[in-house]
């Protein structure tokens, strides 16, 4: 049985400021209190680097940091060596686009360039990386369109992936809108010309638990601070035979076997310099609390959020951009988002205003920004109330 009360108690900031309305989990939720404990006791117990030392401190870290990485295995259906830390989701996008990226987009044929297929809805983070690959390399970027009545991406966006498509990167949430693409579809249309799949997690890690060999795609990142861990730290999940196969993007410390350029084996190979191994069981712990939550979660926040969208849609002026899942994203004729959320600031309610680092998507909307209110575990219909009675202010503010 759900009791978000219950949660609720499991996250300090909660007792700190009692009239918190935190509707701002797409950006970053909340730390429960066994994630903090968890740092805070590698930092008081376990403290010493990785992969260096001997001694009984170091060989805990050790044991630690690739217990971590286990957790973030069994959390998306992976094998341990097929998770690669990183500090974020944008790292991690990175990464594939510079390690995997740069070998295989090229107009090797020297007829009709390769392409690249992203999407409207896609976050800067998976964007930007597949833009800048795509201007290196000489390749066409096409850009999957989005349907402006559903918020999904159109019928037909397949068609877009050809012969000459190298890498499809999507989003499996948008962070914007909340609507999950079919990720199945894409893969199957990529698979079909050889391309591989570069998936953004970030909020659907948050929303759904994820099965990447069911899934079958080839890359996906989650970050952990959306995840109720701490910031920081992140993973990135490769199909083991396409990370052996590339090269490291940083040199350094940790990730050689031999001089000049003999790398260790991935993941070890990715991770140069001193790791962030708080971090990182930080991540472990807020997996364990992921784990830990009843069934239901996404139901809850979801059905939060679609209680946000009618009462919204109802108030004169309110503009509600089609969304879906725990994600609400709205507009007030004439007011300028961030007044709204200055507004709601007074109000104590946390939302986001701007462009959300998804400019393609803002553009394909017709505006500038949104205001987004974004439902996580431990939101109660109470804030959704709060929420409402906020934007009632606005409107006879703005009136
Ligand atoms: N990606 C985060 C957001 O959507 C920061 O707000």
């Amino acid at each position: 049985m759900w009791n978000v009360s219950q949660i609720k108690k499991e996250f300090p900031v909660f007792e700190k400021y009692p009239s918190l309305v935190f509707l701002d989990n797409a950006s970053t939720t909340q730390k429960p209190r066994a994630v903090l404990k968890a740092m805070t006791d590698f930092y008081e117990n376990d403290n010493a680097n990785v992969n260096r030392g001997v001694y009984a401190m170091a060989e805990r870290a050790d044991a630690a940091y690739e217990s971590a990485r286990r957790s973030c295995a069994e959390f998306v259906g992976a094998e341990v060596d097929e998770i690669v830390f990183v500090k974020n989701a944008t790292e991690a996008a990175n990464l594939v686009a510079s390690s995997f990226g740069e070998k295989v987009v090229g107009s090797d044929d020297g007829a009709s360039p390769d392409n690249i297929v992203v999407t409207e809805l896609e976050h800067h983070s998976n964007f930007l990386p597949w833009q800048e690959l795509a201007s290196r390399k000489g390749a066409d970027l096409r850009i999957m369109r989005v349907d402006l009545k559903t918020g999904n991406l159109v019928d037909g966006s397949l068609k877009l992936i050809d012969e000459k498509t190298k890498i499809v990167a999507v989003t499996m949430m948008s962070n914007v809108l909340g609507v999950m693409p079919d990720i199945s579809g894409i893969v199957e249309a990529a698979h079909a010309v050889g391309a591989k799949v570069v998936c953004d997690a970030a909020q659907s890690a948050a929303h759904e638990r994820l099965d990447m060999k069911k899934l079958d795609v080839d890359f996906a990142f989650v970050t952990g601070h959306k995840i109720f861990g701490p910031m920081g730290i992140g993973f990135l999940y490769g199909k083991k035979e396409l990370l052996e196969k590339m090269p490291p993007i940083m040199t350094g410390g940790g990730m050689i076997k031999d001089l000049p350029d003999t790398w260790l084996d991935s993941p070890s190979r990715f991770e140069a310099g001193t790791p962030n191994v708080a971090g990182a069981v930080g991540l472990m712990a807020a997996i364990e609390f992921i784990r830990n939550v009843p069934k239901g979660w996404n139901v809850h926040e979801d059905k939060l959020a679609k209680i946000a969208k009618d009462k919204l849609s109802g108030l004169e002026k309110v503009h509600v951009f089609p969304c879906e899942n725990s994600i609400v994203s709205f507009s007030i004729e004439g007011v300028h988002p961030h007044d709204i959320a200055s507004i709601l600031a007074d109000n104590d309610i946390c939302v986001r205003a701007g462009h959300h680092c998804a400019k393609p998507l803002m553009k394909a909307l017709g505006v500038n920004a949104t205001v987004r209110a974004s439902f996580s575990i431990y939101n109660t219909e109470e804030d959704v109330d709060k929420l409402i009675s906020a934007v009632k202010e606005v409107l006879n503010t703005f009136e």
